[in-house]
């Protein structure tokens, strides 16, 4: 007797079944991580993040550093500094990020006085996770060993050599890296300002 079946028997059908089962299981893995990769990728732009955080801080005090406009153009997102690239830490941010869903419906900055009464408790947080990965987003950007240090100014290279120091990080003393000091530098930026 043959081992190999007729094709239309019970064995033959079964087989069948299994490989349209596992084709639509692919298929299905394949749109998963296609969707998991777009969420992720829409959920990192600047457009996302101000959909929430469109008031006048932090956009407006971001919109005064080199971080968002300089003469070279090669600019930082709120991605770059606050979300780290590696992916555990990445999706751990994405999960913890469920409180700001669950505030955004309390409103808790949903206006300027809120968000100032609101704001050291964030900054608190955020100053936290930096020091917690010594910076790793900046240094993303920022390689320090790369860093012509003879080219910097005698302060700047003199703080820079101790970095390897763990004693401090970036945000340490670069504090305002990200968003710039609410004190309008001219007339035309304090109209601006809408609080
Ligand atoms: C659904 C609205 C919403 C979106 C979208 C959103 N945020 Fe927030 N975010 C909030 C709210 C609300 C808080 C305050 C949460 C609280 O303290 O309860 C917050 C807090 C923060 C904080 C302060 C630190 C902390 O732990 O509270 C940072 C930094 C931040 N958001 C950055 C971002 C970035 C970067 C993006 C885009 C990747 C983003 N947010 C997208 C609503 C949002
Ligand atoms: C160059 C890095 C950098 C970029 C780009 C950046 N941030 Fe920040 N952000 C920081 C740092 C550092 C802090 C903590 C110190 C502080 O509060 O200023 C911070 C603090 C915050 C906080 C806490 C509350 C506050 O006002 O201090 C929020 C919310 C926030 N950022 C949202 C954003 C959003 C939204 C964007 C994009 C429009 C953005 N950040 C772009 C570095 C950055
Ligand atoms: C996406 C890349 C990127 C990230 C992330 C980034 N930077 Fe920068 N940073 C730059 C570039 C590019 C410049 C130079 C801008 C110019 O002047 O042309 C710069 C300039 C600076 C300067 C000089 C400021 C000045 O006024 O000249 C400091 C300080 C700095 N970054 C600190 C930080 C810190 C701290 C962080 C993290 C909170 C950070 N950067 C995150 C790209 C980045
Ligand atoms: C102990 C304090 C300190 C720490 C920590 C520190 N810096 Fe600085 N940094 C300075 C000082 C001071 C300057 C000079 C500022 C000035 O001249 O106004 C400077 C200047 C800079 C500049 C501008 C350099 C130039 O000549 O254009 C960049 C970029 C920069 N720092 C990035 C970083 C990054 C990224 C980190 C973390 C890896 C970091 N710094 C950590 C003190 C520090």
């Amino acid at each position: 007797m043959s081992i190999f079946r007729e094709p239309g028997s019970r064995r033959g059908r079964g087989r069948g079944r299994t490989l349209v089962l596992l084709a639509a299981g692919a298929l299905l893995g394949i749109i998963g991580v296609v969707a998991f990769n777009t969420t992720l990728e829409a959920t990192s732009t600047d457009e996302f993040c101000l959909g929430c955080h469109n008031h006048g801080i932090p956009y407006k005090q971001h919109q005064l550093t080199v971080h968002y406009t300089n003469p070279h153009g090669v600019v930082a997102g709120c991605s770059d500094c606050h979300v780290q690239h590696e992916f555990v830490p990445k999706m751990t941010r994405k999960i913890e990020a469920a409180r700001e869903v669950w505030g955004h419906l309390r409103g808790v900055i949903d206006t300027d006085e809120k968000y100032l009464a609101h704001q050291p408790a964030m900054k608190a947080r955020e100053l936290a996770r930096f020091r917690a990965s010594d910076s790793a987003t900046c240094r993303s950007c920022h390689d320090v060993a790369r860093m012509d240090l003879e080219a910097q100014s005698p302060k700047a290279r003199r703080e820079h050599a101790r970095l390897g120091s763990g004693a401090k990080t970036c945000v340490d003393c670069h504090e305002e890296a990200g968003h710039a000091a609410l004190a309008p530098a001219t007339a035309e930026q304090e109209q601006s300002f809408d609080f």
